[in-house]
C-alpha cells in the first residue's frame, strides 16, 4: 500500500521497456494496460499529450469509486462522443436527474418483470436459429448482434426491428464506432465525418416509434409506455433513453454471447458438458423459466466469459474534488478509469486468472473471493440497470443454440478489440451442424 504523499506512478525510462515489449508483441492496448498494471500496480497514469487518464483496479478502490465515495465522481463529460450521442440519456447523467430517470426505467427491468420477457427472448432466438442452414458457416458476432437487437427492441419497446435491420445496420455500426476509443480522446475536436447521417437515421427511426405510440394511445406494458406516461418526458428525452437502451442493451449482450460461443469453440470438452446439461434439463422441449434456472453450468460459463472478457471493461469517471485513491493524491477534474478487466485478471484475487475455468463459479464448491473483485455489471447505485435482463437472455440464447446445433470454431486468431465494448475481432466464425431432432 502506498503512502498518501506518493505520486501516481507513470511510465518512465526505467520501467517503460517491458511495457513497450508487450505492446509490440501483442499489438493490443489491453496487453499494454496489463503490462503497466504488472509494473506499476493498482494505480497508474497514462501520460499522453492532451490525455492523461488515471487507471485504477482492485476491489478496494472499486468499492470507493462505485459506492462509498461515489459522490466525488461524475460521469458526464460534454466533450465526449458518448455524451454527444446520448445527450440526456441515463448513462451520461449525474445526480438527481440521473436518479429520476433511473426510477422511470427501473420497473421494466426489475427481475420479476424481466422474467416475463422469456417468450420474447425465445421467439426472437427461434427466428434467428431458423435462418441457420445445416452445414452453414456464420459469424457469431453478426448473428448475436442481430438477435440482441431484436430482443431488446421487442422486449422494451414492442417493436420488431428485423424488417428495418438491413437499412439500419450500417448506421448502428457507425454509431458504435463513433463512441469507441479513438483519437478524439486526445483531441475532442478531431474531425469525425459521416457520423451525423448515421445518427440522424437512428433518430428518425426512434422518433417515428415514439410518434406512432403517442398517436395510437397506449395499451402496451413496456418501457416505452412507462416513459411516455411521465409528463416530464418530451420526445427528445424519450429518444435519449431509447437510444441509450438500444446501444447499452445490445452491444454488451452481443459481445458476451459471441465471446461465450468463442470460448465454447475453443474448449470442446466444456461445450460437451454444457450440451449434456441442456439435454438433461430441457430435452427437446422449449425452455421454461424453471428449466432455464436449472442450467447451472451454462450460467457458470456465462460468468466466466464475463470475467475474462467483460464487455464494459472500464468504468469512466471524472473526479469532482481533490482526493486520495489507492494511496495517491488525485486532483479534481482528473479522468479516472476503473478497470474491470484488470480487476478480473488479477492473480491476487483469481487463481490461474488467465485460464478459462467455469468451475470457479460452481456454487457447490463455494469459492471465497473478496467482494468487488468481480464486477461485470459494475456496482453500487450506478450498476447495470439491465443486469437481470442480460443474465436471463444469455442463458436462454446459449441453451437454445446448444439444444439445436453442434458448433465448430473456424476462426483461429481472434483478438480483443476495444470498440464501444470489448469484442472479439474480427469476428467468431463457426460451422453449424443441425442436431438430429431438428433435421
Ligand atoms: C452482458 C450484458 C451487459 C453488461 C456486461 C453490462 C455492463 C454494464 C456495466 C459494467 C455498467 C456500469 C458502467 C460503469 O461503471 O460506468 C452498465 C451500466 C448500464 N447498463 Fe449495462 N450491461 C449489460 C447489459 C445491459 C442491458 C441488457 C441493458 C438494457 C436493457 C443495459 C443498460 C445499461 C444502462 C442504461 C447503464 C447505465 C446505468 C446508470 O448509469 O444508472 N445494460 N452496464
Amino acid at each position: 500500500m502506498k503512502t498518501e504523499t506518493e505520486a501516481i506512478p507513470t511510465i518512465s525510462s526505467s520501467n517503460g521497456l517491458p511495457i513497450l515489449k508487450e505492446l509490440t508483441k501483442q499489438r493490443s492496448l489491453l496487453a499494454g494496460l496489463e503490462a503497466m498494471h504488472k509494473e506499476l500496480g493498482n494505480i497508474f497514469e497514462i501520460s499522453m499529450p492532451g490525455f492523461k487518464p488515471i487507471v485504477l483496479s482492485g476491489p478496494e478502490v472499486a468499492r470507493e469509486i462505485l459506492v462509498t465515495q461515489r459522490f466525488q465522481f461524475t460521469w458526464r463529460n460534454d466533450g465526449d462522443p458518448v455524451t454527444r450521442l446520448l445527450r440526456h440519456g441515463l448513462l451520461v447523467e449525474d445526480g438527481e436527474f440521473h436518479d429520476t430517470l433511473r426510477g422511470y426505467m427501473q420497473p421494466a427491468l426489475q427481475r420479476s418483470r424481466t422474467n416475463n420477457y422469456l417468450p420474447v427472448m425465445l421467439a426472437c432466438t427461434n427466428r434467428v436459429l431458423e435462418s441457420w442452414e445445416d452445414g452453414s458457416t456464420k459469424d457469431m458476432l453478426v448473428e448475436m448482434r442481430k438477435l440482441a437487437l431484436m430482443i431488446l427492441m421487442e422486449a422494451l419497446f414492442s417493436v420488431d426491428i428485423a424488417p428495418d435491420l438491413p437499412r439500419l445496420w450500417g448506421s448502428i455500426l457507425k454509431v458504435l464506432r463513433y463512441i469507441s476509443p479513438g483519437l478524439w480522446l486526445i483531441n475532442s475536436k478531431f474531425p469525425r465525418p459521416g457520423y451525423r447521417n448515421s445518427i440522424n437515421k437512428l433518430d428518425e427511426y426512434l422518433y417515428a416509434i415514439i410518434s406512432e405510440r403517442r398517436q395510437k394511445g397506449d395499451d402496451k406494458e413496456d418501457m416505452l409506455a412507462d416513459l411516455i406516461n411521465q409528463e416530464s418526458m418530451d420526445d427528445d428525452l424519450i429518444r435519449d433513453q431509447m437510444l441509450t437502451m438500444l446501444i447499452a442493451g445490445h452491444d454488451t449482450s452481443t459481445a458476451l454471447l459471441s465471446w461465450a460461443l468463442y470460448l465454447l469453440g475453443r474448449h470442446p470438452e466444456v461445450m460437451k458438458r454444457a450440451r449434456d446439461e441442456v439435454d438433461t434439463v430441457m430435452g427437446t422441449d422449449e425452455p421454461t423459466l424453471t428449466k432455464v434456472n436449472q442450467l447451472h453450468f451454462v450460467e457458470q460459463i456465462i460468468k466466466e466469459a464475463l470475467r475474462l472478457f467483460p464487455p464494459i471493461h472500464v468504468g469512466n469517471r471524472i473526479t469532482n474534488v481533490d482526493q486520495n485513491l489507492a494511496g495517491c493524491p488525485v486532483p479534481k477534474g482528473s479522468r479516472v478509469m476503473l478497470s474491470y478487466y484488470l480487476t478480473h485478471r488479477d492473480e491476487q484475487h483469481w487463481e490461474q486468472a488467465e485460464r478459462f475455468n467455469p468451475d470457479r463459479f460452481d456454487r457447490q464448491t463455494n469459492h471465497e473471493r473478496s467482494s468487488y473483485s468481480y464486477l461485470p455489471f459494475g456496482g453500487g447505485p450506478r450498476n447495470c440497470i439491465g443486469a437481470a435482463f442480460a443474465q436471463i437472455e444469455s442463458r436462454v440464447v446459449l441453451a437454445r443454440i446448444l439444444q439445436d446445433f453442434d458448433l465448430n470454431l473456424i476462426s483461429q486468431s481472434v483478438t480483443k478489440h476495444m470498440g464501444a465494448t470489448l469484442e472479439p475481432s474480427p469476428g467468431v466464425l463457426m460451422r453449424l451442424q443441425k442436431r438430429d431432432h431438428v433435421k
